[in-house]
């Protein structure tokens, strides 16, 4: 099956005094996950929200059948297997952690299902994707096998920051590799990036500034969902190059 056009606002560009109704605000404008960025001072310089704050937004954002509502944790702390039992009782669905933060990423992932949320595993900008080949090509047991990649286009530890486009490469190489596989792109992405990073065969995207603080985030978000489709039939004709 082909990768959908998944889009995922991160609220780390939200209004955190009214959390709960910025994140109905923006499904409502047809986001379909959420991306919710977990940061403990210790992975990352910088400090957000923990388990608390998901158990609370988590009765405000109804999850349907088509996929939408999903919370997509992305895990910058440095021991991603110390938080998994509170994020899934939280009621975070997908729980992505840092390949560089665990000794032992196909155990975490193995965890992270035994929890009941699917698992992603996130590489860094200057992580080279080969790291996670050994995970992506052994399919003998599906309890270790990520649900998803995250390829980060900034350093993580603060939205706002400017897309690397030197990441790219990264990304054509896991989706030619992996051609049904949700990769994820994570920081800088908005109108002005979404080419690269759909051509280059991202499908999952995260946009923080870009939806949050745009006067119409309706537009921004059909405006990358458009750009994810039209790229869909291209990477399949590249893969079989
Ligand atoms: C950075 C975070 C990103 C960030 C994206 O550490 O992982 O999710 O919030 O924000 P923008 O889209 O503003 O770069
Ligand atoms: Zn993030």
């Amino acid at each position: 099956m082909s990768p959908k056009p998944i889009i995922a606002p991160s609220i780390l560009a939200s209004d955190f005094g009214k959390l709960a109704s910025e994140c109905q605000r923006i499904i409502g404008h047809g986001a379909d996950w959420l991306h919710i960025d977990i940061m403990d001072g210790h992975f990352v310089p910088n400090i957000t929200i923990g388990a608390p704050v998901v158990t609370c937004i988590r009765p405000a954002i109804e999850k349907t059948a088509d996929g939408k509502g999903i919370f997509d944790c992305h895990m910058m702390v440095a021991k991603p297997e110390q938080w998994i039992s509170d994020f899934a009782k939280a009621g975070g669905d997908l729980y992505c952690f840092h390949y560089e933060a665990t000794e032992n990423p196909r155990e975490c992932i193995k965890l992270v299902h035994d929890s009941g949320m699917k698992a992603g595993i996130a590489i860094k900008p200057d992580t080279p994707a080969d790291v996670l080949y050994s995970i992506l090509d052994d399919t003998s047991d599906p309890d270790y096998y990520p649900d998803m990649v995250l390829v980060m286009t900034v350093e993580p530890g603060f939205g706002g920051q400017k897309f690397q486009q030197r990441c790219m490469p990264k990304v054509t190489a896991l989706r030619d590799r992996y051609p049904e596989m949700d990769i994820e792109v994570d920081g800088g992405l908005g109108p002005s990036t979404i080419d690269v990073a759909a051509e280059a065969g991202a499908n999952v995207i995260v946009a923080g500034t870009a939806v949050f603080g745009a006067p119409d985030p309706k537009h921004v978000i059909s405006i990358l969902k458009e750009t994810v489709q039209k790229n869909v039939e291209l990477w399949k004709t590249r893969s079989k190059v």
